[in-house]
């Protein structure tokens, strides 16, 4: 306690101001050594009442810094029609942007240009975007790799067990390895294959006073099977300012917020209210019951009132007029920095195309095509597939900061994991199983909102299913 130091200094401070200050209040404030929030011990209500009791000071140890807060959201600078020239310049920008985290590697240093590559011997060092993979006759796999200006075929020798090796079109990798232009063509043999990458980070646990994001995802509000009474519970917990809900200061919706209208065939029997503005007011009753101090994101998914093709704009004016000032509308992906921590939200749905891909991945058990979208530095490195994404000069999926924590829903199901020190979770949803997931066979995990720790990163899981 460098400001006050003593017991007759804090009361003199008080009475200077005109507040009393409790006997109670006094020990807890040297006991706790509380010197520094001394000065925001003087709220208005404060110097009003006159005196400062023990749980006016114990408020805020709980909750040391928890306030509405402005933030500058940058939305996607898309076109409203995109032509040819977009998705080159998509694919650059792309190949670009990883292909320098890829080359700063340890184990890159010295890559060559595929131009170069071609005219050099011994071991050489490539980076390139898949363009086209196959297996040949003999079960090897090949991969055609592309830079700026040239590319060469890299072979994945069986006899070095890189056949098996997960190649998905369009991603940018490295490969060390040689060249051989004994056939007609000048081709490459792989020894090793260098991804982006996250790179390992051992310490990044801060012993600091904790500070929460909640992730709440897919909650489909309109729909005939939203759980109601779960998320009812889960909003009566927020308010009712538990220690630990106190400290909860950001609370982050990824997707899906409402169940929308023509998303799929017959959907309109599946909906208790078909209007979607009426389904955006019924989440903001919600929404709008949260303490102001605590500041809200809000993020489109699939089944949102916007573009369905990726990146997703935020919300309009008349959506985003139901809800409080301490909501902030987010396009979907984005990067969020909050507390000094970069915080990536994205709704998911490429994951549909990973499972698909990943070998061990299925909509119960999506880490495993977690962990490959950040190993490949992109949230959808398959460009097709089931992911509508719009093209532009920039590629809003390439995942060029690391971020801390990794947000991501969609899937209904629920993961939690820690990739490299990135701790990410595939959150849970407040709709119970719909016919089309009967029919699928899938049973959704609902109900769980996870808190994240900003300072350890540890994460607590609170569950409202009803038992
Ligand atoms: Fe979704």
């Amino acid at each position: 306690m460098d400001l006050f130091d003593d017991r007759t200094k804090i009361l003199a401070y008080f009475q200077n101001k005109g507040i009393m200050v409790t006997r109670d209040a006094l020990n807890e404030i040297l006991n706790k050594s509380m010197g520094e929030l001394i000065p925001r011990m003087v709220t208005d209500e404060i110097l009003d009442a006159g005196y400062l009791t023990e749980d006016d000071v114990l408020k805020l140890i709980r909750n040391p810094k928890r306030q509405k807060m402005d933030f500058e959201v940058n939305i996607p600078d898309i076109k409203a029609h995109s032509s040819v020239e977009d998705f080159r310049e998509m694919f650059v920008d792309r190949y670009t942007r990883l292909e320098k985290i890829v080359a700063q590697s340890a184990e890159m240093r010295g890559t060559s240009s595929i131009k170069n590559a071609k005219k050099m011997q011994g071991k050489i060092k490539i980076v390139g975007m898949v363009s086209d993979i196959s297996t040949t006759k003999n079960g090897h796999k090949r991969m055609l790799l592309e830079d700026l200006d040239d590319n060469i075929n890299v072979f994945l020798l069986k006899s070095k067990g890189l056949n098996n090796e997960l190649i998905l079109e369009d991603e940018v990798l490295g490969v060390i390895g040689s060249i051989s232009n004994s056939g007609k063509d000048t081709v490459m043999f792989a020894d090793e294959i260098i991804r982006p990458d996250i790179p390992y980070k051992m310490i990044d646990e801060e012993i600091s006073e904790p500070v929460y994001v909640a992730s709440l995802s897919d909650i489909h509000i309109g729909s005939k099977t939203f759980r109601n009474d779960d998320f009812t519970r889960m909003i009566s917990w927020i308010k009712a300012s538990s220690e630990e809900a106190e400290k909860l200061k950001y609370l982050i919706l990824s997707g899906d917020v409402v169940d929308g209208i023509g998303v799929y065939p017959g959907q309109e029997n599946d909906l208790e209210i078909i209007n979607p503005f009426e389904q955006y007011e019924k989440l903001a009753e919600y929404i709008n019951e949260i303490p102001e101090d605590i500041n809200i994101f809000l993020m489109p998914g699939n089944h949102d009132i916007v573009r369905l093709a990726e990146p997703q704009p935020v919300f309009s004016d008349k959506i985003r007029s139901f809800f409080n000032s301490n909501v902030t509308l987010l396009p979907n992906p984005y990067n969020l920095e909050l507390e000094g921590k970069n915080v990536l939200v994205y709704h998911g749905m490429s994951l549909n195309d990973m499972i698909e891909l990943v070998p061990g991945a299925s909509y119960a058990s999506v880490g495993s095509a977690i962990e490959e979208l950040l190993k490949r530095r992109h949230l959808a490195p398959v460009y097709g597939g089931k992911t509508p994404i719009i093209p532009s000069n920039k590629d809003y999926h390439v995942i060029e900061k690391v971020p801390d924590i990794f947000i991501t829903g969609h899937i209904h199901s629920f993961s939690q994991g820690n990739y490299h020190g990135v701790r990410y979770i595939n959150a849970s949803t407040w709709q119970s199983q719909t016919d089309y997931q009967k029919m699928m066979n899938f049973s959704p995990n609902p109900s769980i909102m996870t808190l994240f720790d900003l300072h350890s990163k540890t994460q607590i899981l609170k569950k409202f299913k009803e038992s």
